[in-house]
């Protein structure tokens, strides 16, 4: 028998260190798959999506790949990864949605890849802070408007009452003045559309939508209810100084980079993305202070100091005023945390190393703030509603608390944060100055279904609400 010489052995062992050493290198993260080829963990996953991630997070550790549905979803969730997702040039915002974009709203995967930046750059540049002056006096206007048709007392469904007060604020000040309907009928038609749609978009985000009777349907009205508005919107004169709405200036950007002339898409875009979470946040943050007796007290106590005694028709809220009532303010980012959207997502576009293991190009990055807000060493107690966890933050300076994600973060942070934050105050503000309102339900339950946006309250919560005196 011939005898292996030591430098073939020692040759060998080199060569075998090496593989092991680039195995290493290249290993994914653990991955979630399943039996069924294509389909992998998408059943499972389906069913209850951030009780699956967490669950997965527990058992695997803090970064894993979910294959489901032919596609590959590697979650990120401490430090390390939480910092590539954001910081790094090897992953995409644009890659991540555009598929997204095509099935909720029709927009081709070229031209939203063409238009995205500088649509991006106008809208935030709108809704920056020192712009947001432009908004409080038709919010406040809308709002009030609203409010006198809820008449002096009543008991609503808590979610109907909001999307009473906000729908027509919302769509009134970003695509034009009296855009929404009036009409009883068309109110109602309006409603069962969006609401359609709203509650669908995540399936329709995500199958084709011939398999979505009903949401396609309603897709279909919404986008007609566009083509047939935007001569409209276009020839509308905002303001005394003659500012563009939002939505305005969305349509010169797609003009003048396509020159295309109606874009019902994009107008059904920005009516999803500005009432799909701001509703909910507004419904969280009234039914959090209505079940808090101190806090509800103290926001009160705070309101009469400000405008004084109830009873004054139309109370205008300034900057200064908010800056008074910073309560509030903490109320409606508390209740943000807790009801944080399920995931942000990013398309990984060169292979990253995130701990000891190597991302592949092709996957989705994704991270939940929803968790992320639930980790104890970021956010002390994190189930329980503290709006005074918000004192640590440099508001005046427009910083959120550190690992507060529920408006993404990096180059394409949420660009309606501001605006958003500003009108749900006013409208809690206004309605707590003209009602003294109580829930007759406990506080709801939140869906645990939601990984686009955030979460949604479950079963009935009931307002009761009368005239101050
Ligand atoms: C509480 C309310 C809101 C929440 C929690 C929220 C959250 C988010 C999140 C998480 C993103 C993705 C950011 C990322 O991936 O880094 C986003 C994007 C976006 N949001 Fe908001 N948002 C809210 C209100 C609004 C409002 C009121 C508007 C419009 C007036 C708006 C317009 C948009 C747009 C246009 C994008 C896409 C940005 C892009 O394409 O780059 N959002 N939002």
């Amino acid at each position: 028998m011939e005898i292996v010489s030591p430098t073939v052995i020692i040759f060998l062992g080199c060569i075998a260190f090496l593989l092991l050493l680039q195995w290493k290198n290249l290993r994914g993260p653990p991955c979630i798959g399943g039996w069924i080829p294509w389909i992998g963990a998408g059943f499972e996953f389906g069913k209850a999506p951030l009780e699956f991630i967490e669950k997965a997070r527990i058992k695997y550790g803090p970064i894993f790949t979910v294959f489901a549905v032919g596609t590959r979803m590697t979650f990120v969730t401490e430090e390390e990864g939480i910092d590539v997702f954001l910081n790094s040039k090897r992953v995409n915002f644009e890659l991540a949605v555009q598929n997204l974009m095509y099935r909720v709203a029709s927009v081709p995967k070229n031209i939203y890849l063409t238009l995205h930046e500088k649509l991006y750059i106008m809208m935030k540049g709108k809704m920056r802070t020192f712009n947001l002056y432009q908004f409080h006096e038709q919010l406040t206007e809308e709002l009030h408007e609203q409010l006198k048709n809820l008449g002096t007392h009543g008991t609503m469904d808590l979610n109907h009452f909001v999307r009473h007060l906000l729908y027509p604020a919302t769509m009134n000040t970003l695509f034009k003045k009296d855009f929404f309907p009036t009409n009883k009928s068309k109110i109602m038609e309006f409603c069962q559309h969006f609401e359609t749609y709203d509650k669908g978009f995540e399936r329709g985000s995500q199958m084709p939508e011939c398999l979505l009777r009903n949401w396609s349907k309603s897709k279909k009205w919404l986008l007609a209810l566009f083509e047939e508005n935007i001569p409209d919107i276009k020839s509308y004169t905002a303001g005394k100084d003659n500012s563009m709405t939002l939505m305005q200036g969305v349509l010169d950007i797609i003009k003048m980079e396509t020159n295309e002339q109606k874009s019902p898409n994009y107008g059904l875009l920005l009516l999803w993305a500005s009432l799909s979470n701001v509703v909910p946040v507004a419904v969280w943050t009234l039914a959090f202070v209505l079940s808090h007796p101190d806090i509800h007290k103290t926001v009160m106590e705070d309101i009469s100091s400000v405008f004084g005694s109830p009873g004054k028709d139309k109370i205008k809220v300034s900057e200064d005023d908010l800056k008074k009532l910073l309560l509030i303010k903490w109320c409606v980012l508390e209740a943000i945390r807790l009801r944080a959207p399920g995931v942000i997502t990013r398309k990984v576009v060169k292979p990253v190393k995130i701990l000891n293991y190597t991302v592949p190009s092709g996957d989705l990055l994704m991270l939940s703030p929803f968790w992320l807000h639930r980790n104890p060493k970021y956010f002390p107690e994190p189930e329980s509603f503290k709006p005074e966890r918000w004192k640590k933050a440099n508001l005046e300076k427009h910083a959120f608390l550190d690992s507060f994600l529920a408006f993404g973060s990096g180059k394409y942070q949420c660009p309606g944060r501001w605006f958003a934050l500003l009108e749900i105050q006013i409208c809690v503000i206004l309605t707590l100055y003209k009602y003294d309102c109580t829930l007759l339900d406990s506080l709801p339950k939140q869906s645990f279904l939601h990984l686009v946006g955030v979460q949604q309250p479950e079963g009935q919560c009931r307002i009761e609400y009368k005239q101050r005196k």
